[in-house]
């Protein structure tokens, strides 16, 4: 029937002798790339329908090869699907199932086009799709957070800088802080989608073809925006791969520190929340344990997508251009790190719905570490015309004077506050409540009550 017999590789007539298995092994990547069997198929269909447009092949011959295509599809989505290690990649078992199933006809699906184009390709097509998913989980998890803000508006904490003390909070506003850093994440994925949007496809294996081909109609019919500019650029180019990854690894990043704050609230020496019992896991010797184990695996996974951008930056450092083997790995790169980060997610949010804050001690601490003193320097600056130098001084000495008398600032006297201020009336001693202090912080991103209000409406909008 053909030349191309089944079990030898496309390139057999030029290269007499088989590879060894060990090189077979190595070389191969379609246990990886499978994965693209449906990018790769939606690839070549929107190839040979340009090719027919064009006149480069007959119609018969386009619709053979896209009913082949079309019963790949479904050998492979129904495990019926024989892959080859010895075909090397998803590119190839295609190609050689496709001779098996048209016959030589097949011989045509890969006229002007290379495996060097198809498969970024494929890997684009399938990063926006990844890319999708991930944004997708990020609204969930957003939304999550924005109950849980609504429902904690009036809870106070301490709010810290160096882990210490520093002003009093509402919870909502630290959760708020969370939505941020998610949003500029979902952000961060959606720009890489406008430089991701170009169309490979035509770039052939480095020079483009003499092929009259039309790339404006598969970019239009693989949904991409315009075709790429130049050809060998594009077949060199791993920048998408970077962005995404590097995308993971910005959102890893957050999701690690946000995991991190919660074990040390969770911890009993703060014991600012409360893991449920679904999100803990107990000690082999220690009857008493309850461990965050989830939050510390997404702490530690978070290394997994840093290794595989440096991966990845490390393979690109070096190379010349165009298409190079060492190219191959950024498959099993970004599938490892997609799906390994996809679980953090779906983690993280279960967390978020796992968890309550113990008002109580919150409260407890934030009354603790002398949290007002800054209140009490502005109030000292803006009802006794002092500069704000001079109005910490005074405050830093009624600190001072408190932790002598074992006080906090809310259990000095006004003939106490007097001996270091003469003038303070009565009035001074509202600057030492919580609530009051929180809710003077109007100033815009502050954390008043009722900007947070705002902000919680804000965000809802947005999220419908
Ligand atoms: N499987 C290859 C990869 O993933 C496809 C491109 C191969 N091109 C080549 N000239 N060897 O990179």
């Amino acid at each position: 029937m053909t030349k191309n017999k089944n079990n030898q590789a496309i390139w057999n007539n030029r290269i007499k002798n088989k590879s060894s298995v060990l090189f077979q092994r190595v070389g191969s990547s379609i246990n990886i790339d499978k994965r693209l069997y449906k990018e790769d198929i939606a690839g070549s269909i929107a190839h040979v329908e340009m090719l027919f447009k064009q006149k480069i092949i007959s119609f018969k011959i386009k619709n053979k090869i896209i009913y082949g295509l079309h019963k790949i599809e479904k050998e492979i989505s129904t495990k019926k699907f024989v892959f080859r290690t010895e075909y090397e990649d998803i590119h190839i078992n295609i190609e050689k199932r496709l001779f098996e199933i048209i016959g030589d006809d097949a011989g045509y699906v890969h006229t002007g086009r290379s495996r060097n184009d198809q498969v970024i390709t494929d890997l684009k097509i399938w990063i926006k799709s990844a890319t999708k998913e991930i944004n997708f989980t990020l609204d969930k998890i957003i939304k999550n957070i924005l109950k849980l803000a609504e429902k904690n508006i009036d809870t106070v904490m301490p709010g810290f800088t160096h882990l210490k003390n520093a002003q009093a909070i509402s919870f909502a506003h630290y959760l708020m802080a969370y939505i941020e850093m998610f949003y500029r994440d979902k952000k961060r994925f959606d720009n890489n989608l406008e430089n991701l949007d170009e169309n490979p496809l035509g770039s052939v294996a480095l020079t483009g073809t003499s092929f009259n081909i039309d790339r404006n109609y598969t970019t239009k019919k693989l949904g991409f925006k315009r075709p790429t500019n130049n050809s060998i650029d594009t077949v060199s180019d791993r920048d998408f791969v970077l962005d995404f990854l590097y995308s993971i690894s910005v959102c890893s990043m957050h999701i690690s520190r946000v995991a991190e704050e919660l074990i040390i609230w969770n911890s009993d020496g703060f014991n600012l929340i409360n893991l449920s019992d679904k999100v803990v896991t107990g000690s082999s010797i220690m009857p008493q344990k309850k461990n965050p184990d989830l939050l510390e695996y997404l702490r530690g996974k978070t290394s997994t997508s840093y290794g595989n951008l440096f991966s990845m930056l490390t393979i690109l450092k070096g190379l010349p251009l165009s298409y190079f083997k060492d190219l191959q790995d950024d498959k099993e790169i970004v599938f490892r790190s997609n799906d390994t980060f996809i679980d953090s997610l779906n983690i993280f949010d279960e967390l978020l719905k796992n968890f309550n804050p113990n008002k109580k001690r919150m409260l407890e601490l934030a009354n603790s570490g002398h949290i007002t003193a800054t209140d009490l320097a502005d109030y000292l600056v803006k009802n006794h015309s002092m500069s704000f130098r001079k109005a910490y001084q005074k405050t830093a000495d009624i600190v001072n004077l408190a932790e002598k008398k074992k006080k906090n600032l809310n259990q000095l006297t006004l003939e106490e506050l007097k001996k270091i201020e003469p003038k303070l009336t009565i009035d001074v001693l509202k600057v030492f409540d919580l609530r009051n202090s929180i809710n003077s912080k109007k100033s815009y991103g502050g954390t008043s009550f009722e900007n947070i209000k705002k902000m919680i409406m804000k965000y809802k909008n947005k999220n419908d």
